[in-house]
């Protein structure tokens, strides 16, 4: 037996007793001629004490101790003698006065402190990666997660859903992004493709009858690496058959709750029950499909206002179909024109041509009690037309009012990220909340301009609703689709839909978004045939553990709650992966490089 205890058990009722603990050196101090060790398991620390009166030859063997070597220590539990004990540490009130010491291995001195939670590098961090792991803030966050997909399972098994594995190895599943592509041994030139989320299987279960099924997913997607993305990535992956959208939006909201209220019981949630927005309302208050509620600084459509003003960037953008909006910037109306411009290039990385400011300033002899204490385009318009706008943003006396003049995509991206950005710095995205929202009733497709064509919102199998299915033929961007996104703090966490369910609706929308009639069938053609053997409605959802998780951990990227992330380039810096392989490899896959 390699321990009798671990490091996060012992206290008071444990004096006097003998007990071998195993661990590691977490911390060494000589005092006088005692040695301190804080011992470290995943469980905790234990202080350990070396007294050369006690027993001098395992003194001396303590004094070679480093940190991180693995030791067992034998010895008898003691109470800390009085003002020694340390209330930070549940095993802060005794010690372990050592009489034998057997190192089990050594350490070479770690490349970064385990025991302090200093900066990093990132990269050295991810290259040591279980040294990482080692650290306190990893070990909170794995148990954490541990903690979320532990609640999920109790609580779906509770509601009658039972778990099933999908296959890794299987046939493109797009979501949007690019496949990882599997080469096949056995079959020359060709490949398996990862999914990018079970969406066809699960789908495929429902026509199996297997209604209620749930998996804590794998998913592939080979897309631009951001903080909240991975090239693998974890969803819980749920479908359920003769339900509606309520249904499983009243299911997910039930989960949600009780889970973070079980996981982090010191954050509060903004809003029970979870706020709904519409996609044209999240759009027109804050630009973005995945809004932070955590705060106003609403985005507000002055292009009514200034839709026959003196000002032409204006006019012009209006008259092009775009759409003028801004929002107030409270209490900023004495950033300098150095900041002002530095606001200007953060919106030009959004595509912004320009940013429209006005500064609102005390004026008591007007009814208004504001004036404009100075703006880029004020000039331009009549006092009048500037008055309703400053009354329109609740413009007030020290406020900067911001306005971009666009497309409505480019309008929308960069006034909503200029909000997120202000939010930020008026320190109004509040840690302490956790602010879930739902957005439905999302357009059925989005025109591609880039290739001319309709792409499905969501994914080829969500629904269109069924007074809009008409639209399909006579207005697609109109036709709005059964599809429903969970937001938290400004992060999509959630996405998923009621399916469609038979064969002659699946086929028009493969169509409408130019699918033809023989890709279809190379493609899907397993999902059609299966649509004629009896599909009941169905429909589902999928939410990424890893950004709850990072939420949940006030973490500010899902790498931190990822046990073996890959960096930002998509590379396994521990392992070293992507490799090369070898030329017999190759040869076996039948391929030849370039
Ligand atoms: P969707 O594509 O919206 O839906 O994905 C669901 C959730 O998965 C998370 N997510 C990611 N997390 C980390 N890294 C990524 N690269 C990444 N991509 C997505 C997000 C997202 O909200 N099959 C549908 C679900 C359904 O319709 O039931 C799907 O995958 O939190
Ligand atoms: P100008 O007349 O070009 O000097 O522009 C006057 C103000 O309008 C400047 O502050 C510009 O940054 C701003 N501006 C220019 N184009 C836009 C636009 N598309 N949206 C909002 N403001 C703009």
């Amino acid at each position: 037996m390699l321990r009798t205890n671990t490091c996060g058990q012992l206290r008071l009722e444990h004096d006097k007793q003998e007990v071998t603990l195993s661990g590691w050196v977490h911390r060494r101090r000589d005092h006088g001629g005692l040695i301190f060790i804080d011992l470290r398991d995943r469980w905790g620390l234990t202080q350990v004490v070396f007294d050369p009166t006690i027993n001098a030859r395992v003194h001396e063997l303590a004094g070679s101790l480093r940190s991180e070597f693995v030791i067992q220590v034998t010895g008898r539990v003691r109470c800390r003698p009085l003002e020694q004990d340390n209330p930070n540490l549940p095993t802060g009130q005794v010690e372990v006065e050592a009489h034998s010491l057997k190192i089990l291995n050594a350490a070479k001195t770690p490349p970064f402190d385990i025991n302090k939670e200093t900066v990093v590098d990132e990269a050295l961090r991810l290259r040591y990666r279980y040294l990482d792991l080692r650290r306190e803030r990893m070990q909170r966050n794995m148990m954490l997660r541990y903690k979320v997909v532990r609640y999920i399972r109790n609580f779906l098994n509770e509601k009658d859903f039972i778990e099933i594995e999908t296959p890794i190895l299987f046939k493109t599943t797009p979501e949007g992004a690019r496949d990882y592509l599997v080469p096949s041994r056995v079959h020359a030139g060709k490949f398996y493709a990862l999914p990018q989320s079970p969406q066809q299987l699960k789908q495929l279960l429902m026509v199996a009858g297997y209604d209620r099924y749930f998996q804590i997913a794998r998913c592939f997607r080979d897309e631009d690496q951001r903080g909240d993305r991975q090239p693998e990535f974890t969803q819980l992956d749920m479908e359920m058959s003769f339900i509606d959208r309520e249904d499983i939006m009243a299911l997910v909201e039930r989960l949600i709750i009780g889970l973070a209220e079980t996981v982090a019981p010191d954050r509060q949630i903004l809003q029970k029950p979870f706020l709904r927005l519409t996609y044209q309302e999240a759009m027109a208050r804050f630009g973005r499909d995945n809004p932070d509620i955590r705060f106003g600084l609403e985005l507000s459509d002055i292009s009514p206002l200034v839709a026959q003003c003196g000002f032409k960037v204006f006019n012009d953008v209006i008259t092009a179909g775009g759409l003028v909006k801004g929002f107030n910037a409270t209490g900023l109306g004495n950033y300098s024109r150095k900041q002002i411009d530095e606001l200007t290039d953060f919106i030009k990385d959004f595509g912004a041509k320009g940013l429209a400011w006005l500064k609102v300033e005390a004026d008591n002899t007007v009814p208004t009690g504001v004036k404009v204490g100075g703006s880029s385009f004020a000039k331009f318009l009549s006092a009048e037309e500037v008055a309703v706008i400053i009354s329109q943003l609740n413009g007030q006396a020290g406020d900067l009012l911001l306005f971009v003049a666009d497309q409505p995509s480019i309008t929308n991206e960069s006034l909503g990220r200029l909000r997120l950005e202000i939010g930020q710095r008026l320190g109004l995205r509040n840690d302490e909340l956790l602010a879930f929202c739902w957005v439905i009733d999302f357009p059925f497709v989005l025109w591609n301009e880039d290739e001319k064509r309709w792409d499905p919102s969501h994914h080829l199998f969500t629904s269109p609703m069924d007074e809009d299915i008409a639209l399909l033929d006579s207005n697609p961007a109109q036709a709005r689709g059964k599809q429903y996104d969970l937001v938290l703090n400004g992060y999509e966490n959630g996405g998923g839909s009621i399916r469609i369910h038979q064969r002659e609706l699946q086929e028009k929308v493969f169509g409408l978004i130019g699918l033809d009639v023989e890709e279809a069938k190379h493609r899907f053609g397993h999902m059609l045939e299966a649509f004629e053997y009896g599909t009941p409605p169905h429909g589902g959802i999928a939410l990424g553990i890893d950004r709850l998780v990072m939420l949940l951990a006030r973490e500010p990227n899902i790498r931190e709650v990822i046990a073996f992330p890959k960096s930002q380039s998509a590379t396994d810096l521990m392992a070293g992966a992507p490799t090369d392989v070898s030329e017999t490899q190759l040869k076996e896959l039948h391929i030849r490089l370039r």
